[in-house]
């Protein structure tokens, strides 16, 4: 019989379990409030987070306004990051952003970052999650696209996760993050569009 209390575990079990608890306790301080409760999500979602060796490596989730693209990500973020502490026993590094605040931190004149040091950091984090890529009405200019070049293309080749949310699909971001990236997150996504369908769940919700 299994016995999930603590004296019964081997110390390294106990170990990973603690790491485990802390990890997503960090996370969910780090969640916006409506997101933080489970919902039901996609199964696709869920099997990205599992990263098996059939799950798609990037997730790109698309639908209309509402539909529930955002509470999906962080909900399969979270299961992202449980599954990677249980299997490694270390924290990974998710870096989660709006888009709007990524080509605002990425401009030249941002005070607040180094843009360079930011896409470096961007660049290594062990899951990167954007969301709403194409929220923002001014696209990004020729520098701050160059510094989403530099970020898209070092983890494009190294083959390290990107979890986004969108309004329209891959082949059509070219507008906002450059042609190049746009090209990059073609091959990225392939296999890992998904597609939420339903009406917007802000309608009729309790106000
Ligand atoms: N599977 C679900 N079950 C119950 N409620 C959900 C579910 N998914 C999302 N919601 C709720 O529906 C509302 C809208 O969800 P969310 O913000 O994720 O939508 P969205 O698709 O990201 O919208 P937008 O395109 O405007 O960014 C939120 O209050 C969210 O908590
Ligand atoms: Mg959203």
């Amino acid at each position: 019989m299994h016995s999930t209390s603590d004296d019964q575990l081997d110390p390294r079990e106990s170990v990973y379990r603690e790491r485990r608890e802390a990890a997503l306790a960090a996370f969910i301080h780090s969640t916006p409030v409506i997101y933080r409760h489970d919902v039901d999500i996609h199964p696709t979602a869920v099997q990205w987070a599992a990263q098996g060796t059939d799950a798609p490596r990037n997730l790109f989730l698309t639908g209309a306004i509402g539909v529930g693209k955002t509470h999906t990500a962080w909900q399969a973020a979270r299961l992202w990051l449980e599954r990677r502490v249980t299997r490694t026993g270390r924290r990974p590094s998710i870096e989660a952003w709006r888009s709007t605040s990524l080509f605002d931190a990425l401009r030249p004149d941002n005070h607040d970052y180094d843009a360079r040091v930011l896409t470096a950091q961007l660049q290594k984090a062990d899951l990167l999650y954007i969301d709403d890529l194409a929220a923002a009405r001014v696209s990004p200019t020729g520098w701050t696209q160059e510094r989403l070049y530099e970020l898209f293309d070092e983890r494009y080749i190294n083959r390290r996760p990107v979890l986004i949310t969108c309004d329209v699909l891959p082949g059509a971001t070219g507008d906002i993050v450059g042609d190049r990236v746009q090209s990059r997150l073609r091959e990225m996504f392939r296999g890992g569009v998904l597609l939420l369908e339903g009406a917007d769940r802000r309608e009729g919700a309790a106000a």
